[in-house]
């Protein structure tokens, strides 16, 4: 863990790692990810750079969801190994100064959990109000369908009580009655249950739909901020330290009141940022990202945004308009089958055509921009997808450690590995792994080390405010991170031609510029416009040094 990662409000200052346990490290030779292989890499990830694990879903569940389909939120799932692995993964994390947040899926159950089988047992059953149910289908009318490729409906008939049950997702994941008080409370038990044996918080599933009321959208209603704030409450009540993120894909405006005032979430995903940043690079022009950055209100000092570049879902593309939706969908998904739902389902690498300069810089940009920064397990050695794998598996395939069997994820036979492995002559784990990228000194992981090494150099990134540039030159993207008396310039070429620009630093004279990976010291900035050349899709890092 960096310095800065152990402070008060650690969150801030801390870069994350997404991963699947299911597709990380096989130990015991089963094709499935597990807990002990993942322990095995704990200092893998650590050299990376990264302070905090976001582990995917690792209950109990049938995996009609991948896990976020939970049917006992007290348990780890077997194939992941047992409760005792967990806990020696957690001590082995902790002891290496990593922290680990884990899944809270509150919105919805598996229809395979004991609480649903029972509620819809019957209607008198004391358990049928944990769910929402209804004699017709034509209540809330009009809320969004979320899953528009599978779902018709957000109603679900259920022959064995002959009532319909509401679920915001699958059709397998009817949602809890929030408006029910034992659900919150044993919600909080859940929570104390993992608090206890150590996590260090939890991402937080879904979180704008816990409540529905008529005539509304049945998205981001007081209500549901109440139960949150409820949550939080006994949160602060019991621990010290402890994260909560939320996952709200939403308008900036609408995210804002996730914070509260500084008693609701911790940290929520910017998630309307994300493609802005692929239409900024892909338009050359730096208008989309600066007009969301712009937009995006001021959250309570003790709060911070997640921001990422590509997480286990498809890419989403809710939070844009229609033409933009549209454009994204012709510059980075032409191909049909790599759209889903309202997204793209592809890796960071595939989307920026294997461009190591157009992944350096998105890189960059995640490690700069205001939030904390969340990376994608594989993408820091550009691992590929596939598409033709169903829903959004093709994201979630296994990483990739060598060249040698099973890309060194596991020793079973191909045939039962929990997904296919990536073996296309571009991407294939035979080229693309750990192992090779080790052996280079400018390999894609050797460079994001570097990368995460250089933000965690200077606490600007991780707290200090946003200004940016305007200068006439459009395909440039300048801004200033400053805390107090520290201040690092950045300026990025997001065009795919060399660029010149001039900036306006005049308020900055007497400073000298130094580059922060290679050190070097730029001429002392003055009165005149300051000129900067960048090669295609380059990027600078300066920090300031005063006088
Ligand atoms: C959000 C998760 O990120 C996604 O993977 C899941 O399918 C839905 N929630 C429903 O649980």
């Amino acid at each position: 863990m960096t310095a800065a990662a152990t402070g008060a409000a650690w969150y801030k200052d801390a870069v994350f790692y997404q991963l699947h346990v299911k597709t990380f490290c096989d130990s015991d030779g089963d094709g499935i990810g597990d807990f002990k292989g993942l322990t095995g890499k704990l200092d893998y990830v650590r050299d990376l750079g990264i302070d905090c694990l976001w582990i995917l879903p690792m209950y109990p569940s049938p995996f009609r969801d991948d896990g976020y389909d939970i049917s006992d939120y007290c348990s780890i799932h077997p194939s992941y190994g047992s409760m005792q692995d967990f806990r020696d993964f957690l001590e082995a994390a902790h002891a290496r100064g990593l922290r680990v947040i884990t899944e809270l899926v509150l919105n919805h159950t598996s229809d395979q959990h004991a609480w649903f089988k029972e509620a819809r047992s019957s209607r008198d059953h004391p358990l049928r109000d944990w769910y929402v149910w209804s004699d017709t289908d034509d209540r809330y009318a009009g809320v969004r369908i979320i899953f528009t490729d599978t779902e018709r409906s957000n109603w679900a008939w259920d022959p064995q009580t002959k009532q319909y049950y509401w679920h915001r997702f699958f059709s397998h994941q009817p949602d809890l009655n929030f408006d029910n008080p034992a659900v919150r409370e044993e919600f909080w038990n859940v929570m104390k249950f993992w608090l206890e044996i150590g996590v260090d918080g939890f991402r937080v599933d879904a979180v704008p739909y816990l409540i529905e009321r008529e005539g509304t959208s049945c998205e981001n209603l007081p209500e549901t901020h109440a139960v949150l704030k409820f949550l939080r409450q006994r949160l602060d009540e019991h621990f010290t330290d402890r994260v909560l993120l939320a996952e709200a894909n939403q308008w900036p405006e609408d995210v804002r009141h996730y914070f509260g005032e500084g008693d609701e979430f911790h940290m929520a995903f910017h998630f309307p940022l994300m493609p802005r940043m692929f239409m900024a690079v892909g338009l050359e022009d730096r208008k989309p990202l600066v007009d969301i950055v712009e937009r995006t209100p001021a959250i309570p000092e003790n709060c911070q945004w997640g921001i990422f570049l590509r997480n286990h879902d498809e890419l989403t593309l809710e939070m844009v308009t229609e033409v933009e939706r549209q454009y994204m969908y012709d510059e980075y998904a032409r191909d049909p089958v790599a759209r889903i739902n309202v997204g793209i389902r592809r890796r960071l690498a595939p989307l920026l055509e294997g461009d190591r300069r157009r992944i350096e810089l998105m890189n960059g940009l995640l490690m700069s921009l205001p939030g904390s920064p969340i990376v994608y397990y594989g993408d820091e050695i550009g691992m590929g997808d596939n598409i033709y794998l169903g829903d959004r598996n093709g994201v979630r395939t296994p990483m990739q450690w060598n060249g040698g069997w099973n890309a060194g994820f596991s020793s079973a036979d191909p045939e039962r590995l929990a997904q296919p492995l990536i073996s296309n002559a571009v991407y294939g784990y035979q080229g693309v792994n750990v192992e090779s990228q080790r052996r280079v000194e400018h390999s894609l992981l050797n460079w994001t080390r570097r990368l995460i090494r250089a933000r965690q150099s200077s606490p600007v990134f991780s707290r200090g405010t946003t200004t940016f540039l305007k200068p006439a030159n459009h395909r440039v993207l300048a801004f200033l991170r400053t805390l107090d008396r520290d201040q690092v310039l950045v300026v990025c070429n997001l065009a795919s031609t060399a660029q010149a620009v001039q900036l306006d630093l005049r308020e900055l004279a007497g400073a000298l510029p130094i580059e922060m990976f290679g050190k070097s010291v730029f001429p002392r900035i003055g009165a005149a416009p300051y000129v900067l050349t960048l090669n295609p899709y380059d990027f600078y890092w300066f920090k300031l040094r005063r006088l």
